[in-house]
């Protein structure tokens, strides 16, 4: 490079990159918390609960028998085998073992191999907002263009298929969908799913059908993969993974189902960022991932989640100036709080600070969702209890203060 140049200044791929608001307010939190404050946190998206016993013991056997060592890019052939059983008896759709599935290190590995296999410079993926924000971020480093489609509170967060066929054009490579959805807590209706997948064949696209939080329904929503509908294997990329479901996060791991075509595409993005997810992880959980206990121990995880959803919603039922759509899925609700004069941001920066609850505010997740803050519920009922007791403090404080509109 030319003399003076500034070799230590970022690639154009990531200076188009923007840091996550949640990673700030998680970092917040922590300083917080060195400070020697006791904060709730209803802000990441991570179960509190432990990791399934059988799995942790086996992992612990494998790591001392020393299956320390790489093994097969596409993963360890037990694991990719009961990966293949989990998704049939979830998603209806039989995967190969051998040449469709591949497991990652991560749900978010496997969004970025995905989409870096796929996406060329210029190629468009409609994406919908708000959305975990790894979709937008990843496209933009892919060189792609993110198209953005603005969900609408008003549409219980809904997919509008018109929307959607306005958005398509000549250069739609990938249409981005997260079913059950962080943050809005949709599962999606299936006949707005058909019409998707019409469209896909249509105008030829690929659907990347984001299933983190398959397991976790609630009431009489039901879940239905992208890949279940006829024709869509081999036009669908299904991303999944152990942290949500399986109390896991920490562990990175992760997988996809997807033809052999576009596994082997991705295989090769894999091959070249980790080589291979770690040995003895996957030995535990292809070992502990079914047994009767864990089957036992993830039933009742999900009970919680369902107790703590209803009781989180029933609180907030009490507190006029907040509203929210019912969450049908995974754990996560997107609260107006429009009505307390305050913007998300504020709110949550209020309410961090002055009563130590932490949620993410509503533009972290989506530009149009500054009226939103985003409250997980995948934490204790007391812990819960007791946040949403300083939220209702807080509240009062707001009602009581003359400015109030300023708050
Ligand atoms: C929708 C969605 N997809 C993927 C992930 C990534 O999960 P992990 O990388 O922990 O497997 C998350 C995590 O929050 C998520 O919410």
């Amino acid at each position: 490079m030319k003399i003076d140049y500034d070799i230590t200044k970022d690639s154009n791929r990531v200076s188009n990159v923007v840091p996550s608001l949640i990673r700030t307010v998680l970092n917040r939190v922590d300083e917080l918390k060195k400070q020697g404050q006791d904060i709730i946190a209803l802000s990441a998206g991570e179960p509190d609960f432990n990791t399934p016993s059988d799995i942790k013991e086996a992992t612990i056997r494998a790591i001392s028998q020393n299956h320390t060592h790489y093994c097969s890019n596409r993963g360890y052939d037990k694991l990719r085998m009961k990966i293949a059983e989990k998704t049939l008896e979830e998603t209806g759709v039989l995967y190969d073992d051998q040449t469709e599935i591949l497991v990652t290190s991560s749900g978010a590995e496997a969004i970025n191999n995905t989409i870096l296999s796929i996406i060329d410079e210029g190629d468009e993926a409609i994406l919908f907002s708000p959305a975990f924000v790894n979709y937008e971020n990843m496209i933009k480093i892919s060189g792609g263009v993110p198209v953005i489609i603005d969900l609408s509170r008003d549409n219980s967060f809904e997919i509008d298929v018109e929307e959607v066929k306005s958005r398509i054009t000549d250069r739609t490579k990938m249409l981005v969908i997260n079913n059950p959805n962080n943050p809005t807590g949709t599962v999606y209706d299936p006949l707005i799913l058909k019409q998707l997948c019409e469209l896909s064949v249509k105008h030829n696209f690929i659907i990347v059908s984001d299933e983190m939080y398959s397991r976790l329904v609630y009431d009489d929503a039901v879940f239905m993969s992208i890949a279940a509908f006829p024709g869509m294997k081999e036009r669908s990329v299904i991303i999944n993974g152990f942290s949500k479901t399986y109390a896991m996060t920490g562990w990175r791991l992760g997988y996809i189902a997807a033809c052999e075509k576009m596994i082997n595409a991705i295989l090769k993005i894999h091959q070249y960022s980790t080589t291979c997810s770690p040995t003895f992880l996957q030995i535990g959980v292809a070992e502990g991932m079914d047994t009767e206990l864990t089957k036992k121990e993830i039933k009742v995880m999900i009970e919680q989640f369902a107790k703590r959803r209803s009781y989180l919603l029933q609180r907030l039922d009490q507190m006029d100036r907040l509203s929210y759509v019912v969450p049908k899925g995974a754990f996560y609700i997107m609260v107006d709080v429009s009505r307390t004069g305050l913007s998300g941001m504020d709110f949550a920066g209020k309410l961090l600070e002055e009563k130590h609850v932490a949620v993410i505010p509503g533009v972290g997740l989506g530009k149009r969702c500054q009226d939103f803050i985003r409250i997980s519920f995948a934490t204790s009922l007391e812990k819960l209890e007791a946040a949403l007791d300083e939220l209702g403090e807080f509240l009062e404080e707001c009602d009581k203060n003359p400015n109030f509109e300023q708050c």
